[in-house]
Parts: C-alpha cells; sequence; structure tokens
C-alpha cells in the first residue's frame, strides 16, 4: 500500500456505483478519520463515458479501458459494481493476479465462483470482500464471518429478494394479479426491466448460495440448489393462506441435515407470528439459527443504491484499516467441497393444494384417497362453492418427503373429477 492512502479503481458508475463515488468523493475527509488511510478514488471504468451520471465524477476519472485500471500499479483495490458474470469475474481474477485486493457486489460472481476467487486472493495474499453481494446493506457477510464464526449453523431462513416481497405484498393487500404487482414493482423502481430473475427465484438462489456456502464452510454451488419462482401464485391463495393463519413468501432455506446440508429457494406459507411473516415491502430478512447464539433475525433494505453503498464503502473501510494495521489479510474461507446437498424429493416438507373439481358425490372421497394411498396425511381441508359446476377444494398437509407430495399432486391433478390442480406451495 502507499503511504497513508489506498488507491482505488471503481468498476461500474450505475445505481450503486455513483453512491460509492459520492461517497467516496464527497466524505473523504471523514472517511480518511475512520479508516486512518485516505481512500482516493483514481480511476472508473464504465460503458459509456458521455453518459449523464447521479454523480459529478471528473471526466478525466473516466475510462473505457479495463487495462486502465487492472494494470494500473498504483491502484491497490478495486471495487466491482458492474454485475453480471463475465467480464466482471475476469476483472476480478485479473485484478488479484495483479496482487490488488477487490471489493465486489456481484452475487452472481460470487455464487458461482466466489470460493476459487477466494482461494486464489489467499494464494496472493489479498483481500475480497463481498458484503454488498447479499442484503444489499444488512450486514450478513460480516456477521456470518465474524460474529457467528464461534457456532455451528443449523439453519439459514431468509426474505432476501426486495422484488418478489413487494410483488407478493401487493398481491396479498391490494388483490393485483402477478402481472399488475410486478409492473408496479418496476414503475417504483424495485423490478428490472426484465424481471425474471427477481420473479424466477434466480436472484435468491444466488444469494442463498453464498449465504450457505459461508454459513455452513461448505461449497454449495447455485446449480445444487432446488428452485421455484413465485410465477405459480394467484391473488386468491393470499386469501386462503390468511384464512389458514399464513403469509406467502418467498423463502430462501438452507439448515444442516447430518453430514448434508438442504438448500432450496421457493414460495411458502409462513404462519403468522414467525418473524418471517411481517417483512414488508422491498426489506429483506435473514433469521439465522446457530448452536451457541441460538436465533438470530438481521433485517433491514436488501436493495438500492444507498443501502448497497453502505456495504461497498463498509468494506473498503474494514480493508483500509486492515492494511494500515497490517493485520490484512483475514484467513481465506474454507470451504468443504464434498458436503452434499439433500435431493428435494427427499426433503421433508408440508404442502398447500389448491384444486379446482367437480362438484358431485364422490370427488373428495376420491382425492383423500390418493393422499391416503401416498401416505401423506391431511392437516386441514376447505371447500368453497363456486358454481354449479364446480368446487374449489384446499388441502393442507402433514411433512411429508416432498417427492410423496408431488406425486400426490400429479396424481390427483389425473383424476376425473378434478379440472386442475391450479396452486401447489410448500408450508413452513
Ligand atoms: P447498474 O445501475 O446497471 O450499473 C452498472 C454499471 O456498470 C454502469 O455504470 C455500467 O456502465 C457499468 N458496466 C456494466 N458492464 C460494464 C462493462 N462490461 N465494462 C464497464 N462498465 C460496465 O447496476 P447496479 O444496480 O448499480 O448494480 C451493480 C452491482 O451491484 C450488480 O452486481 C448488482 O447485482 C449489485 N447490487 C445491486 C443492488 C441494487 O439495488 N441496485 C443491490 C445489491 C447488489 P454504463 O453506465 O456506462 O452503462
Ligand atoms: N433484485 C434484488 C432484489 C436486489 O429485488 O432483492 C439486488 O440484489
Amino acid at each position: 500500500m502507499h503511504e497513508a492512502a489506498l488507491h482505488v479503481g471503481l468498476i461500474g458508475l450505475g445505481t450503486v456505483g455513483s453512491q460509492v463515488a459520492d461517497r467516496l468523493l464527497n466524505r473523504r475527509e471523514v472517511l480518511r478519520r475512520r479508516a486512518g488511510v485516505d481512500l482516493v478514488l483514481d480511476r472508473v471504468l464504465v460503458r459509456d463515458p458521455t453518459r449523464p451520471r447521479a454523480v459529478a465524477v471528473p471526466r478525466e476519472m473516466l475510462t473505457t479501458d479495463p487495462a486502465d485500471l487492472l494494470e494500473d500499479p498504483c491502484l491497490d483495490v478495486i471495487v466491482e459494481v458492474a454485475g453480471g458474470e463475465e467480464p466482471a469475474r475476469s476483472y476480478l481474477e485479473r485484478a488479484i493476479r495483479a496482487g490488488k485486493h477487490v471489493v465486489t457486489a456481484n452475487k452472481v460472481v460470487m455464487a458461482r465462483h466466489g470460493p476459487e476467487l477466494l482461494e486464489l486472493a489467499g494464494a496472493m495474499n489479498v483481500d475480497v470482500y463481498f458484503e454488498a453481494a447479499v442484503g444489499g446493506g444488512i450486514p450478513l457477510i460480516s456477521t456470518f464471518k465474524v460474529d457467528l464464526l464461534a457456532n455451528d449453523i443449523q439453519r439459514i431462513m431468509a426474505v432476501i429478494n426486495g422484488t418478489t416481497n413487494y410483488v407478493l405484498g401487493r398481491m396479498a393487500d391490494a388483490g393485483l394479479s402477478l402481472e399488475e404487482a410486478v409492473a408496479e414493482a418496476q414503475t417504483a423502481g424495485y423490478a428490472e426491466a426484465d424481471p425474471t430473475e427477481d420473479v424466477g427465484g434466480y436472484d435468491a438462489v444466488s444469494k442463498l448460495a453464498i449465504m450457505a456456502s459461508i454459513g455452513f464452510g461448505a461449497r454449495i454451488h447455485p446449480d445444487q440448489i432446488y428452485r421455484e419462482g413465485i410465477e405459480g401464485v394467484e391473488p386468491v391463495d393470499f386469501r386462503y393462506a390468511r384464512e389458514l393463519g399464513y403469509e406467502v413468501k418467498l423463502l430462501a432455506y438452507a439448515a444442516r441435515a447430518g453430514e448434508r446440508v438442504e438448500a432450496r429457494v421457493h414460495p411458502v406459507l409462513v404462519p403468522h407470528g414467525h418473524p418471517l411473516a411481517v417483512v414488508e415491502g422491498a426489506h429483506n430478512a435473514v433469521y439465522v439459527e446457530g448452536d451457541l447464539v441460538g436465533e438470530v433475525l438481521l433485517q433491514g433494505l436488501g436493495a438500492g443504491g444507498r443501502p448497497t453503498a453502505s456495504s461497498v464503502v463498509g468494506d473498503l473501510l474494514d480493508l483500509a484499516r486492515s492494511v494500515h494495521r497490517q493485520v490484512q489479510h483475514r484467513a481465506a474461507a474454507q470451504f468443504d467441497a464434498q458436503v452434499q446437498v439433500v435431493p428435494m424429493d427427499e426433503v421433508g416438507t408440508r404442502a398447500y393444494f389448491r384444486c379446482r373439481v367437480a362438484d358431485r358425490p364422490g370427488v373428495l372421497a376420491a382425492i383423500c384417497q390418493v393422499f391416503g394411498e401416498e401416505g401423506v396425511s391431511i392437516a386441514s381441508a376447505i371447500q368453497k362453492e363456486s358454481d354449479d359446476v364446480s368446487a374449489e377444494f384446499v388441502v393442507t398437509t402433514h411433512r411429508s418427503p416432498d417427492a410423496a407430495l408431488r406425486r400426490t399432486r400429479a396424481r390427483i391433478a389425473r383424476l376425473d373429477v378434478v379440472h386442475s390442480v391450479r396452486a401447489f406451495l410448500r408450508v413452513l
């Protein structure tokens, strides 16, 4: 490091990058006092230097050539807030190989390539910080890496995607359809123009992969995580859920299961009274159980330029302090690559079924027979009249292997007396 200064190259000057640049440029003296060294923003990589920006950055600081950052020996740290898998991953690897520390908000890169980058960083004696990759401004990664490190983490349950939580909330409270609620989330600036990553659960999978890997010290790749998005949820499901005492949330769930780990993302009915049931709007919440600490709930704004910049600049300050005190680097995280993820078929869950059925004698008996034959025990049942020829039948079950629940769903859908199984959701 250079004399009492940490020289920073920034990749990306969008929603997050402009807030990071703003803090570095306009609070420089305060940050210097906190870190003990001067944080100097030297270079910013963008695609289009002519684009208007939310922050005033001197034009000569902007470049479109990645080599101006990655090959500049004067830069100590590269902050990556561009997003996407490539070229971001390659840029981070090049930075580390060049002996630079990196700070990133990139969940896709950290979920898919984090262990390799951390290992490389260990070999190069530099640090990789990624607090902002999960939960925006909520201090999660540092909590797992430092404050909860003495624990054997038993379980992580999270509402970790703000867009879907906002959408589900609007469907529940205003009766909007999924499409209407997504359009509203886009107008409010929560959802991307292409909301597939959020609505399909992919964003939550990336975040769960990072948290589970750090929390369990295991290599959990996103492709190993079972995933369902919120596409199948309809406004009527919120009414039934509330009647039964639940809210509908997109849940990211990981738990120790002997020598293996359960890891899955799907919509779920969360009982009223559970802390995750009351997470509202675009907020995120992560509920952790550790063997020493017991239950911990971390909650806050999981997205947005300012909360995310809070994590990015916090990482920079932590890095600057540790480099300044010559206590850098943190031990590279250890990931056991042998830990297996429990296949979803074997996972024990409860389920909610909503079926459109013929309204005539013997229908419920036929449906219940399937549940019985699959060894699935019914916990509650509701039938509502809807018209002369059809009715809606809603069932919740006791805990069963997920494979049995899905077989039940498929068999019921094939019954002559069942028009369709309109919803199939897990119950927490
Ligand atoms: P954004 O608004 O789209 O900004 C991306 C920036 O990166 C833009 O300035 C863009 O340049 C630049 N960029 C993209 N690809 C580039 C490339 N190949 N070379 C050079 N520059 C490139 O994105 P964002 O919302 O700030 O998100 C940034 C990162 O933070 C992502 O990894 C995201 O997942 C993460 N994150 C975001 C939030 C949030 O609330 N936004 C929350 C948590 C984490 P131009 O401006 O010239 O096009
Ligand atoms: N799209 C994410 C969300 C924010 O809605 O939570 C960035 O991680």
